[in-house]
């Protein structure tokens, strides 16, 4: 049910259009990839949702218990009257208990390309913080958007919980530190969760979990691609595949081919080897010190970080350009 207004600065052909222009130039790229953020549809966020209570993946939970047991702590470094703006929103669950424990926040902007899902998850947050101004924006959080005029002179606080920033490559990811700091400006305060280097068993079992979750969340792809774009993927033909590649220490998440068979995309016919691979996702995990060092090469100063080992949320202030 849509019961709230998203701001959707980019047109949503626009949005289309890239959208066909990225799945042809990744699918005819060697090898092949795609983008993970068009993972996020409407059934794709509703799959990421199921992801996230499965007993296997824990970030989620072990996020939420850092967030519950030093909220106070977090939202005591928020200057009065802030905007607090979130990178990748979501269900905005963790958002709520930052909220929560921060009383004179006058704002919250949640970003995120899912736009159906956004707008259908702001209803409940609207009633539990009566006063608070919910501005929603469907955007690219990794291209410039505009906050609205209403709140841009309120101060900033930026939220990027989920491990996201994982799903970035480390450059890209430093890269995307300095976007935010030029969103939040000079100052200004981020909180971000990022997930730790840990057991191999504990970071293969959180991918490959025994309801096929994941699985549907990464075939998912193929679906979407089918339904907006007209193509032909035969979802029985491919296969999901999770790994962690212990020397760039991220997980990997592919979709295999089971046969040799080639698939109308667009306008655009693509060619698959038997056993040949989409790689759809990389999963970076961290040490606390490796994503401090990568913060500080984008400006970020560590001010605290809470961790109860599996999981880590930093806190960090924009202190240079670099
Ligand atoms: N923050 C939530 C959701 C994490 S899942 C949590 O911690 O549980 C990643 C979220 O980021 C999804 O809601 C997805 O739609 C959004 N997302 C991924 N790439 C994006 C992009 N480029 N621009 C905006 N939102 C994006
Ligand atoms: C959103 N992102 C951090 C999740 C992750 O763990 O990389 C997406 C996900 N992919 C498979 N399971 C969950």
């Amino acid at each position: 049910m849509k019961t709230e207004n998203a701001f959707r600065a980019t047109r949503p052909d626009r949005m289309a259009d890239t959208f066909a222009a990225d799945i042809v130039a990744g699918l005819t790229a060697k090898p092949k990839h795609l983008p993970p953020k068009y993972f996020y549809d409407l059934a794709g966020s509703a799959l990421f949702e199921r992801i996230t209570q499965l007993p296997e993946y824990y970030p989620t939970r072990c996020e939420i218990g850092i967030l519950q047991d030093n909220a106070p702590a977090i939202a005591a470094a928020f200057p009065p009257g802030c905007a607090l703006i979130e990178f990748g929103s979501g269900s905005s669950r963790k958002a709520r208990i930052v909220l929560g424990a921060a009383a004179t926040v006058e704002a919250y902007v949640p970003v995120d390309i899912s736009g159906d899902f956004l707008q259908q998850d702001l209803t409940l947050l609207r009633r539990d913080f009566p006063r608070l101004k919910v501005h929603p924006l469907v955007e690219d959080f990794t291209r410039p958007f505009a906050i609205p005029a209403s709140l841009a002179a309120l101060p900033r606080v930026g939220f990027f919980p989920g491990s996201t920033i994982g799903n970035f490559e480390p450059d890209e990811a430093a890269s995307f530190l300095r976007h935010i700091g030029d969103v939040l400006g000079i100052g200004s305060l981020l909180v971000v969760g990022i997930d730790l280097i840990k057991d191999e068993n504990i970071l293969y079992r959180a991918y490959n979990d025994a309801e096929g979750v994941t699985a549907k969340f990464n075939l998912n792809l193929l679906a979407r691609i089918n339904r907006e774009l007209g193509a032909n993927f035969n979802l029985c033909s491919f296969e999901h595949h999770a790994f962690f590649n212990s020397e760039k220490k991220r997980i990997e998440m592919h979709l295999a081919s089971g046969k040799r068979q080639s698939v109308r995309v667009d306008r655009a016919t693509v060619e698959f080897r038997a056993g040949e691979t989409i790689h759809t996702e990389n999963s970076y995990k961290y040490s606390v010190e490796s994503f401090q060092a990568l913060a500080l090469g984008s400006g970020w100063s560590p001010i605290e970080v809470f961790t109860d080992g599996m999981f880590s949320v930093h806190a960090l202030r924009l202190t240079g350009r670099r």
